[in-house]
């Protein structure tokens, strides 16, 4: 007898069906918006100039006639494609250079590099562990990570974003689990901007006997004189056992990368199904990846990481002043006050989001909106970030739109979450 159950009736019937033909209605879908040219500070995009505030490309690489360059030289050295894995036919050179220097940056004995960040992610942790295992991650952590621990199928015990005191009562737990414990946690939280407190982490880990691996994906070409991830501002770049970042962020390509010991690696070179089973980046994406991690290497490269936090400080401290409720700087033990290229402005309410960035897309202001399930429910926020390649001109043109936005936006919907 045939099933009577369609798998496609999902699509019917999902949650958020009536909210996407809602939002189209309205004419305030926030997402699938289409660019007309490079993603630079001010872009094309559906036949008008707007105000980036919106891209991952924190030191504005992607038009950098070098990396531009590279990238063209690598399609016409070795054509438009790979097809293939990186573990038959699609290695190429650059590859092998890349990997090198990736890991002479990162300071660790080896590094793979996977075709995206989040195969990187499933490639790694779906490898190293296994079901008799346990993982404990932040609640804020990046989807590929919850990813990746699916396809591991270890227990997972997740905790609250930032709860240390939960991250601790996990290990305790974990530790009657009966197999090894790995902890991840990103180095920098995509939406929240805020940066992981490593220092704690890596004491309470080394405490309880457990392996530590930190997605610097917002971090990476950012934080730490190196422009090396939050390891390396933290000085434990040699305390964290595995550090996963991703090229399609500052470093203007796509790909990702995993660092750490040798024998790792090396069993991820040969055992894991994401590296072996896809084809291999494009020519172009490695070259590219290649020519921004010599930039970032150079001395040139302190000036784009300074300039990006710059930006990123005015922006955050601009924001503040005209009464939003932004998430602020982190302050370390030590006083120092670290922003991050991500600065979000806090709304609650999903509908009042999306009804803010439709205000700012018509004012010329493009940023990106994070509601329920990527946030909280209720925890709705626009996602701004900055580029180093931003200058403070066009900011202050992007903060009076923000500041008419907010007077009429308030007037229509009532008060937004005030500056805290
Ligand atoms: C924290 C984090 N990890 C991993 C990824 C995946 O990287 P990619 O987009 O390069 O696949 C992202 C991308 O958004 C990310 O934000």
């Amino acid at each position: 007898m045939a099933t009577s159950i369609d798998v496609f009736a999902k699509a019917r019937q999902h949650e958020r069906l009536e909210q996407l033909r809602t939002a189209r209605e309205l004419d305030a879908l926030p997402y699938f918006h289409v660019l007309e040219g490079p993603t630079l500070p001010v872009v094309e995009m559906e036949g008008a100039a707007r105000i980036m505030l919106g891209s991952n490309n924190y030191l504005g690489l992607t038009g950098d006639e070098r990396v531009r360059d590279a990238a063209v030289d690598a399609v016409r050295r070795y054509g438009t494609g790979l097809t293939g894995s990186r573990f038959l036919n699609g290695t190429i050179d650059l590859h092998v250079e890349l990997e090198r220097e990736l890991a002479e940056w990162m300071g660790t004995e080896d590094a793979i590099v996977f075709t995206t960040g989040h195969q990187a992610n499933l490639g790694a942790l779906g490898t190293i562990l296994g079901p008799e295992d346990t993982v404990i991650a932040d609640s804020g952590d990046h989807a590929s990570i919850r990813d990746g621990i699916l396809l591991s199928r270890a227990k997972l015990r997740p905790f609250k974003h930032g709860r240390l005191d939960l991250l601790e009562k996990r290990l305790q737990a974990a530790q009657g689990d009966g197999g090894g414990i790995l902890v991840v946690v990103d180095g920098v939280y995509s939406m929240e901007g805020d940066v992981a407190p490593l220092p704690e982490i890596v004491e309470l880990c080394g405490r309880y006997g457990a392996r530590l691996m930190v997605d610097e994906a917002h971090a990476f070409g950012v934080l730490g004189a190196r422009g090396a991830g939050a390891c390396e501002l933290f000085g434990l770049e040699d305390r964290v056992d595995l550090r996963m970042a991703t090229f399609s962020k500052s470093l203007a390509s796509c790909g990702g990368v995993i660092a750490g010991p040798a024998e790792v690696i090396e069993f991820l070179r040969i055992s894991s199904r994401p590296f072996m089973f896809t084809a291999s980046a494009v020519p172009a994406a490695v070259g590219a990846t290649l020519a921004a991690v010599r930039i970032c290497r150079s001395p040139d490269g302190r000036d784009l990481f300074a300039k990006v936090l710059d930006n990123a400080r005015y922006l955050n401290r601009g924001l503040h002043a005209l009464g939003f409720r932004v998430v602020e700087p982190v302050q370390l033990a030590d006083g120092t006050e670290v922003v991050t290229p991500v600065v979000p402005v806090v709304v609650g309410d999903d509908w009042k989001a999306v009804f803010l960035w439709k205000a700012l897309y018509e004012a010329g202001v493009f940023v990106n909106v994070a509601i329920h399930p990527a946030v909280s429910p209720g925890g709705a926020l626009l996602r701004t970030s900055v580029m180093a390649t931003h200058d403070h001109e066009t900011l202050d043109r992007a903060l009076a739109v923000f500041a008419q936005v907010k007077r009429a936006f308030e007037s229509e919907h009532g008060p937004l979450p005030a500056t805290a």
